[in-house]
């Protein structure tokens, strides 16, 4: 057992951190006061070849792997969480379904342009009516000849209106009754007849990074563009959720980073009583525990990215990395706004950002009850 990142997971940790200190996370505070979708990001990430992480090299793509993917995706959420979900999605959520999944013709289609950011991806399971419960999703795939006819509504679909191609799970059998057996995953592309995307939620945080609902009207997709098994997208859907699980635990390690790093800084500079804050018991606790939390919840993150690379069970895993790094980064930006006092809860100071940025890491890709519910799972099927 070796605690050490390899030499080249470290070159990978060090060029992601480049970017994120001198491009990304200078303009995080505008890209979060303005709405600005991160697409020159994107780019840049795309020439380093982080869309890339989990499509084979054959395809394009580096196929590094889970541990490299949270290896940078770390840094860039450390620096701008917009643009860090931006690129989780992509990655774990688009390319990683295509490659477990996919039939060959996809994986040639889709994959190289994708790992090259030629095309960026979403993936879109929630409806209005299905949040937790996502098996009772009700928009209608109906076949005609060579096509699929989809209809319904779709919402909270990070990357939704800048997507070219979302994997879209849908009820292929109108049994209602039948549930997860009659969903099905598509490969819908924007310029299908009968696709639009709605307008972007204007949310609390991650304000960069795009969240809209899609439209599906008589929306024809090609049969070829089934994903997988018909009747089996919602085991498509959450094999894919156990890495973008991954890859939001990670998104809480990087804002948890970013908050103790302001903290310590912020510790170090203000003088009250005559001398700087830190030098107080209360504000050294607080940022031992902020740094004694972060380090076992990157160990989590980082068992479970290997788990899922080494093709093993990974599911509970995966959902208790969610669990530890989202409940403990949420605990690290309230106790960095605290050490901060007011002016943390001012715009002058990047940990007020920190601090709604990190509260959608409990809510989306299954909230902290839902992590708890697959954990809980596991352990009464009778598994460690
Ligand atoms: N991998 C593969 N298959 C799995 C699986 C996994 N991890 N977990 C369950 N399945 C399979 C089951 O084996 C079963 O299939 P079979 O009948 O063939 O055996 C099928 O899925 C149904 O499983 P369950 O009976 O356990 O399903 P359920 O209805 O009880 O739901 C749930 C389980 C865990 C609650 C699930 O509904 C869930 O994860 N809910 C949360 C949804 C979620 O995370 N949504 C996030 C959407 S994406 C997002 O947030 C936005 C974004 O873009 C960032």
């Amino acid at each position: 057992m070796d605690f050490e990142l390899s030499e080249d997971l470290r070159m990978i940790q060090a060029t992601a951190r480049k970017l994120a200190d001198e491009e990304i996370a200078p303009r995080a505070a505008q890209v979060d006061e303005h709405k600005i979708f991160p697409m020159e990001t994107m780019k840049k990430l795309a020439e380093l070849g982080f869309l890339g992480f989990l499509v084979p090299e054959k395809y394009g793509g580096s196929g590094l792997g889970n541990l490299a993917l949270v290896t940078a995706l770390e840094e860039v959420n450390r620096a701008c969480a917009s643009t860090g979900v931006t690129m989780s999605v992509h990655n774990s959520l688009v390319c990683s379904p295509i490659v477990r999944f996919g039939n060959e013709a996809q994986k040639q289609k889709y994959l190289p342009r994708l790992a090259k950011g030629e095309l960026l991806g979403a993936y879109s399971l929630t409806e209005p009516c299905s949040g937790s419960d996502a098996a009772a999703l009700m928009t209608s795939a109906r076949r005609e000849g060579d096509t699929w006819v989809l209809n319904g509504t779709k919402n909270f679909v990070t990357t939704g209106s800048y997507a070219d191609v979302l994997i879209v799970f849908v009820r292929t059998n109108p049994d209602l009754a039948l549930k997860a057996k009659g969903v099905s995953a598509f490969l819908v592309e924007k310029t299908f007849p009968g696709f639009k995307a709605g307008k972007p939620e204007d949310k609390c945080g991650i304000r960069g990074s795009d969240t809209s609902s899609l439209f599906l009207e008589d929306c024809r997709v090609p049969a070829e563009n089934l994903l997988g098994e018909e009747g089996k997208g919602f085991n498509i859907a959450m094999d894919t959720l156990d890495g973008g699980r991954i890859g939001i635990a990670t998104q809480s390690l990087g804002i948890a980073q970013a908050c103790l790093d302001a903290a310590r800084k912020y510790a170090r500079d203000r003088k009250q009583f005559g001398k700087p804050i830190g030098d107080f018991q209360a504000i050294q606790w607080k940022q031992a525990e902020m740094a004694t939390e972060l380090e076992a919840a990157r160990l989590l993150v980082q068992r479970a990215a290997i788990l899922r690379d080494q093709g093993r069970p990974h599911a509970k895993e995966a959902a208790m990395a969610k669990l530890a790094a989202s409940t403990m980064a949420n605990r690290a930006a309230k106790e960095a706004v605290q050490i901060h006092g007011g002016v943390g809860y001012t715009r002058d100071f990047p940990v007020e950002r920190y601090f709604r940025d990190v509260r959608i890491t409990e809510l989306y890709e299954g909230t902290t009850e839902i992590q708890h519910l697959v954990i809980a799972r596991h352990l009464l099927k009778g598994g460690k």
